[in-house]
């Protein structure tokens, strides 16, 4: 079925009806990609959260499943993670089959109304048929709350070293490390972030997770801040350092961000990919999430990116790049021209000659534009969705985001991912990226490049995508 409603990306993974916000549970099993996310499915605005489902083998194309998990007694279901319990260290699993097992928060309205502190308390449910149905363990919950407002989000992971399952929490200002041999009994390790990074907002959906760079081991803690973004409202901030099953130890106080644009949040990665790490985010912003002007569904998540280190000026960062299997969706790769036509989504790859400035305009016939380039005074990028279409929704919506260069090479190489609402920009193979969204009056159907000289562009590939729908 082709979902042609006005907006509706086609090459990234929505929501069938209602409301989405974070992915949640990711996990891959047997060949299978799952994918949950937040989901109310009786309205377009946030509510009573359920976990949607969808499955997928290659990460692009996506089937609807039925919802997993129904909010119950003990309250929604918020955001969490899924493992493969290998080693039945639960004891949940059946037959000698390893469960899968999801780790996620209980929101309990009615403590929260009677104005208690302790209403968020981390629970887990568990499958035996491959994600199929889920039931949800009696014992819940296995993290009972201490008082603290904000106790959520847990993301959870096998360690290696320690023999253990780790869960990285987010508690308001700081994450908490806990441990556990069988997923229902959780000791506090310790904490992190209090006093680093970034505090504009309260600390969201965390992840911890090892990266190899020069045969050399790395722990990578993200942490998801809402509000206090680089451009305004909730993003996806990253530690990179160590981790020695008890306490993360970062090689570098400097807050990072793994997506500078406006509408990348609640990021994380897959569970039980190896050594592989795929990131997936919501690709909305809590400042205006609840009003873009779509009618039946609400909000996108990103393209799935795979994240790797670089190291670049002394220090380690995260590059992102969207996954290989995107190609599937890929219909021909053409040499662009510096104006051309737009027809559905497309992949742009631009290799520039030197470090001028260039932009790239996404218009439709109407007047309505996005912008993007770089800037060579301030060597950095931006993003300029002022007049993109529909502004009006929200006041800060119609603005120009910007993000720094950090690669140090004499040229640029930037990938552009555009969809119908959406537009992805990974310069330097990653090293800086920016998401944003728009929701023009008419389809943008063309596009064109504007630089001082046309030598200065040294390869550009354009790659018209189909819709994930077709087939
Ligand atoms: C992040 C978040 C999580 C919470 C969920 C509720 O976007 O606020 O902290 O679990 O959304 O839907």
């Amino acid at each position: 079925k082709v979902a042609s409603e006005q907006h509706r990306p086609q090459i990234h993974f929505t929501p069938p009806s209602g409301w989405m916000n974070d992915p949640n549970g990711m996990v891959y099993s047997n060949g299978t990609y799952h994918l949950f996310y937040q989901h109310y499915p009786d309205s377009t605005v946030w509510g009573p959260m359920h976990w949607g489902h969808a499955t997928s083998t290659n990460l692009v194309e996506w089937q609807h499943k039925p919802i997993a998990l129904y909010p119950d007694s003990l309250g929604y279901i918020f955001s969490g993670s899924a493992v493969v319990d290998t080693r039945n260290t639960s004891g949940l699993g059946k037959n000698g089959k390893a469960p899968l097992v999801a780790i996620f928060t209980y929101h309990d309205t009615t403590g929260e109304r009677k104005g208690r502190n302790d209403f968020q308390s981390q629970a887990i449910a568990f499958s035996n048929d491959d994600g199929k149905t889920w039931t949800k363990y009696a014992g819940n919950p296995v993290l009972a709350n201490a008082g603290i407002r904000d106790f959520r989000d847990p993301k959870v992971g096998w360690n290696e070293a320690t023999k253990k399952w780790i869960m990285t929490l987010a508690v308001q200002d700081r994450v908490a490390f806990y441990s556990s041999p069988d997923l229902k009994n959780w000791t506090k390790e310790s904490e992190f972030g209090k006093e680093v990074g970034a505090h504009g907002g309260v600390w969201e959906c965390p992840d911890l997770f090892m990266l190899e760079h020069g045969g050399q081991q790395h722990w990578v803690l993200i942490v998801n801040l809402n509000p206090g973004g680089p451009n305004g409202g909730s993003a996806t901030q990253y530690f990179v350092g160590k981790f020695d099953g008890q306490h993360f130890t970062p090689y570098s106080n400097e807050t990072q961000w793994l997506d500078y644009g406006p509408d990348e949040y609640a990021g994380i990665t897959w569970s039980n990919t190896g050594k592989r790490k795929i990131f997936l985010g919501w690709m909305s912003n809590w400042q205006y999430a609840n009003l873009v002007p779509t009618k039946t569904w609400r909000s996108a998540t990103t393209v799935p990116r795979e994240l790797r280190l670089e190291q670049v000026g002394g220090k380690y960062r995260i590059a992102s790049l969207p996954v290989a299997e995107l190609q599937v969706l890929a219909i021909q790769t053409m040499q662009g021209q510096q104006q051309g036509v737009l027809n559905g989504p497309v992949r742009m790859n631009l290799t520039t000659q030197s470090l001028d400035a260039f932009s790239i305009t996404l218009k439709n016939k109407v007047g309505q534009k996005v912008v993007l380039g770089y800037d060579a005074a301030t060597n950095s990028f931006y993003m300029d969705r002022r007049a993109s279409g529909k502004i009006s929704f929200e006041p800060g919506f119609a603005a120009i985001h910007r993000a720094p260069r950090f690669s140090a090479t004499p040229n640029i190489k930037l990938t552009l991912i555009v969809d119908k609402a959406s537009v992805e920009l990974f310069a330097d193979d990653g090293l800086t990226v920016m998401t944003q969204i728009f929701f023009p009056d008419n389809d943008y159907e063309s596009y064109s490049i504007d630089v001082k000289d046309s030598s200065a562009i040294q390869s550009f590939q354009v790659t018209p995508y189909r819709s994930m729908y077709l087939q």
